[in-house]
């Protein structure tokens, strides 16, 4: 069965496959008359001109929503560099506590913020320390020693600073000291190990904090943490990255605890910066030592190859990812620091930025498929 009908140009159409089994007479009443495609050169060309209009309107209609969805996404991020463009007024009355400022971003830091005006007070560890920053700095910045596993030394130095600022209160204080020794993989290392860096990262952090925090709140200033971006994965073992998940919980709930005094509370996660943390030889005899401490059954279940592959894997991933330019880290902490409107996360680096952090939010399953590729396996492995 077929259905006669015509085209556009006036053309015969038989459309088959319609009404199969009926009389000539019935065919023709049913004729339909308004316009339908043929196979002829006419008809095929307003066919796909009227499909091409159709995409075109298609294109249009999501190339404008596109335009606008990135309208909105420019003019959110032209509003926010406004927002943190601002800058607090009055430095010179304000005091600013920096801990670990004998080395890396603690050393910059407190320099920076020196030429910028504030009233820096730079704890360092060593009098060596306190001598070469004196040196390089203006009558503005006042050093003190400190320990901050030492109660009795983070006790005196808020004392200190107690003297100083007086009825003004502390306008920010940020927790930078930190070391990243004895790292390796869990099995290398003692519950002491464990104890002592989290004395230093962590302890030291929450000490510091508590001792000036109502000096802050009477300022209504800041608390910085430095943090890592390994306080939000885990990629090797040991007790650098557990000490910096600490500190991450630290933060936010001082953030949310502060928030009612008027006090911001910020976290600095920087990727690999090239500083003493970073230093790829002090990494590695730092790994020897540890292999060398090892029972004999714990190096049997690893091989000699094991450290020898871990060895040359570090020397291949602080070259990928170490950054030279310290002032990435320094900025963000200055700002958080002198922005009247702080973030409360930084993320400096760009493998922080593209690496890390985005690797962070894939299911366990890819990122443990990741880093068990990557890196050397024991001996004995069953992978
Ligand atoms: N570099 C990186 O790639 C990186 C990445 C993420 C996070 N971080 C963090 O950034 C912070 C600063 O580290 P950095 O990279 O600038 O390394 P750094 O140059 O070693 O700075 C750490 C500072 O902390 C001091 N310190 C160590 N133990 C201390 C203690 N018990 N009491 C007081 N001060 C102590 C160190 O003094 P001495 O120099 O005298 O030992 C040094 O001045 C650390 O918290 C670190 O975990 C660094």
């Amino acid at each position: 069965m077929s259905l006669l009908t015509h085209c556009s140009c006036g053309n015969p159409v038989d459309i088959p496959g319609s009404g199969l089994h009926e009389s000539n007479s019935s065919r023709k009443s049913r004729i339909v008359r308004s316009p339908s495609p043929c196979a002829c050169p006419r008809c095929l060309l307003s066919t796909v001109l009227r499909r091409v209009s159709q995409r075109l309107v298609f294109a249009e209609i999501s190339l404008k929503m596109f335009l606008f969805v990135l309208g909105l996404v420019a003019l959110w991020f032209v509003v926010r560099w406004y927002k943190e463009s601002k800058r607090v007024s009055n430095k010179e009355g304000k005091y600013v506590y920096i801990t670990g400022c004998d080395s890396g971003f603690g050393n910059q830091l407190s320099r920076h913020l020196d030429k910028l005006g504030f009233c820096v007070i730079a704890a360092c560890y060593t009098g060596k320390g306190e001598d070469e920053l004196k040196k390089v700095s203006s009558d503005r910045l006042t050093t003190i020693h400190l320990d901050v596993t030492d109660s009795e030394s983070v006790r005196e130095a808020a004392a200190l600073i107690q003297s100083r600022v007086g009825q003004k209160g502390l306008w920010a204080v940020v927790n930078n000291a930190g070391v990243a020794l004895p790292s390796g993989p869990t099995d290398w290392l003692t519950i002491e190990d464990y104890k002592n860096m989290l004395d230093v990262n962590l302890c030291g952090v929450i000490n510091v904090t508590l001792s000036v925090l109502p000096l802050i709140k009477k300022a209504k200033g800041r608390v910085v943490n430095v943090a890592s971006v390994f306080g939000r994965i885990s990629p090797f073992g040991g007790p650098y990255c557990v000490s910096k998940y600490g500190v991450e919980s630290f933060n936010d709930s001082l953030r949310l605890n502060m928030a009612g005094f008027g006090v911001k509370v910020a976290c600095i996660e920087p990727g690999f910066f090239s500083t003493n943390v970073t230093n790829t030889e002090l990494v590695k005899n730092n790994l020897r030592e540890l292999w060398d401490r090892l029972p004999q059954d714990v190096k049997d279940d690893y091989g000699h190859v094991f450290l020898e592959k871990t060895l040359e894997k570090l020397d291949e991933r602080f070259r990928q990812f170490k950054d030279s330019d310290l002032m990435k880290v320094v900025s963000c902490m200055e700002h958080a620091v002198a922005a009247v409107h702080p973030r409360t996360r930084y993320s400096p680096g760009w493998d922080a930025k593209f690496f890390w952090l985005p690797l962070s939010y894939m299911p366990t399953c890819i990122t443990d498929r990741v880093f068990l590729r990557n890196s050397p396996q024991p001996a004995v492995s069953a992978l």
